[in-house]
């Protein structure tokens, strides 16, 4: 007997049959998936003098390392020169086929005074032509408003740490709004408050550079939690109706892994003195810091003889404002390390505030950054501890990326490769095993930029920049030309079968 089957018939069978297998070999990407490329603002824009832009926060540093005297190698002064050369970036964007671009913008060059009472028409006609150039080439603009610059003026008024900060980048964020609402339907308010503090008002390494360990942090996330609060509110209630598009915020996580076997509780501990710092208040179902935080960091204040914790307090009309006021959970996640919890000791307290202590395997691979070790599996395990304490909330992956040397000619990046495939992989088993509910993937980062405090020394660009020629000449690694193959047959490609179909 002879069946005829229709041409239709034949083309759905087949198309079942691939993703069936995708599905087996956990190569495919749920339907509507989205995958996107990033940068920031102060790392690859450059044109830090032009038209009537004002001195940002950055600008400051980096100079006062020079003492007045300019040295491209070390400030963004230059950077990738992205100001100019921004439609040359976006034809790399499209020709590797990526759906989004997550970009930031240069408080600075919109509000050069820093404040509300002057626009830069010039600064915003930039960031006009480059989501104008974005829509021609048919790739969604992801816009964060704020990626750790601001005009240095508000620094000089004590920067994060300055409860008004919550007020200036509220103005900020509606001129934003208003001048590019209608050309984007993405926004992160602020990228990794829980980072930036840290290395601003703890550290140091980062710009202002001040150095007030278990102080400036906790005062700095207290005010970008509420600025990011306002930036939403205001959206929601002046725009949202209008422009129909999602907001969110940025927060940063490693995974932990505890060292001891049978210890739970460390893991945790440290999760939520990282990540769960920026999304308890936000994500989680009472609102507020981790009360692990507010124990720990209370019970250290009080045998430090303070007459109240260091960890500032929310109202109860605060804590129920934040919660809630993100449409999803931005992640960035580049890596894990090994944690130990530490007993209380009755006279100096908790440890860190946390009372854990962390380390690395030595087995793990490393990528440039010191901080980076190659740990695939922390992804698939963060995604899940994402998924449990928050109620599975919609996760966009907002960076996710590996570092090399500078020093290194290595425009073959194998390594990165491998990188991006182990880590999409484990992205992967959480969203088709676990059922964790990640849209969207973003790699970290086109171009090769400044890499803050260790300025040019590391690379995380899918596209080499030329930093020895004033042209900046981009040439786009091997890893790019991966991601374009990921891209066109939306599926996950291994080296080995990317490598074999290159002509
Ligand atoms: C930041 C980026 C930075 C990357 C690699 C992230 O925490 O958002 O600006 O380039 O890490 O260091």
């Amino acid at each position: 007997m002879i069946f005829f089957f229709d041409k239709s018939f034949i083309i759905i069978l087949l198309i079942n049959l691939l993703y069936s297998q995708c599905i087996a070999e956990n190569t495919c990407f749920p339907s509507g998936f989205k995958i996107g490329v990033a940068s920031s603002a102060y790392q690859t824009e450059g044109a830090w003098n032009v038209s009537d832009k004002g001195i940002n926060n950055w600008d400051t540093f980096t100079h006062g390392k020079n003492q007045g005297n300019s040295n491209e190698d070390n400030t963004g002064d230059i950077a990738s020169d992205s100001y100019n050369k921004y439609k040359e970036d976006i034809q790399i964007i499209s020709d590797i086929g990526f759906d989004y671009y997550r970009l930031s913008l240069s408080w600075a060059r919109i509000l050069p005074n820093g404040f509300a009472n002057k626009i830069s028409e010039e600064g915003v006609q930039h960031y006009k032509n480059v989501l104008d150039e974005l829509h021609a080439k048919g790739i969604e603009p992801f816009v964060t408003i704020y990626h750790w610059d601001h005009p240095d003026v508000l620094d000089k008024l004590g920067g994060w740490t300055n409860e008004l900060m919550v007020d200036y980048f509220e103005d900020y964020a509606r001129i934003v709004f208003q001048e590019f609402g209608s050309r984007v339907k993405l926004w992160a308010t602020i990228n990794e408050p829980n980072i930036n503090c840290l290395s601003s008002y703890s550290t140091g390494v980062y710009a202002p550079g001040f150095k007030m360990p278990g102080i400036g942090p906790y005062i700095c996330v207290h005010n970008m939690l509420k600025a990011h609060t306002r930036a939403y509110e205001i959206y929601d209630e002046e725009f949202r109706q209008i422009n129909n598009g999602k907001i969110g915020i940025v927060i940063a996580g490693f995974y932990h892994f505890s060292v001891e076997e049978n210890d739970t509780e460390s893991s945790d501990v440290a999760f939520q003195y990282e990540s769960g710092w920026i999304a308890h208040p936000i994500f989680s179902k009472n609102g507020d810091y981790p009360p692990v935080m507010k124990e720990r960091i209370g019970e250290n204040s009080k045998l430090e003889g303070y007459p109240r914790s260091r960890l500032p307090e929310f109202s109860p009309d605060w804590i129920q404002r934040i919660k809630g006021t993100s449409d999803y959970f931005g992640l960035n996640h580049y890596s894990s390390n090994l944690v130990k919890s530490v007993p209380k000791n009755p006279i100096t307290g908790w440890i860190n505030d946390s009372g854990i202590v962390s380390s690395v395997d030595k087995s793990w691979m490393r990528a440039a950054s010191i901080w980076l070790s190659v740990v695939p599996k922390g992804f698939r395990s963060i995604l899940n501890k994402i998924k449990c304490e928050y109620n599975n909330p919609p996760v966009f992956i907002t960076e996710n990326g590996y570092s090399g040397y500078a020093n290194e000619s290595d425009i073959q990046d194998i390594n990165r490769i491998n990188y991006f495939y182990s880590y999409i992989e484990e992205m992967l088993l959480a969203i088709n095993v676990d059922g964790c509910n990640v849209h969207r993937y973003t790699a970290w980062s086109i171009l090769d930029s400044f890499e803050w405090d260790m300025e040019y020394k590391e690379r995380f660009g899918i596209v080499h920049v030329d930093f020895n020629n004033p042209n900046r000449t981009r040439t786009p690694r091997l890893s790019a030309s991966w991601l374009g193959c990921v891209l066109n047959r939306r599926k996950l490609i291994s080296f080995d079968e990317f490598n074999a179909n290159r002509i």
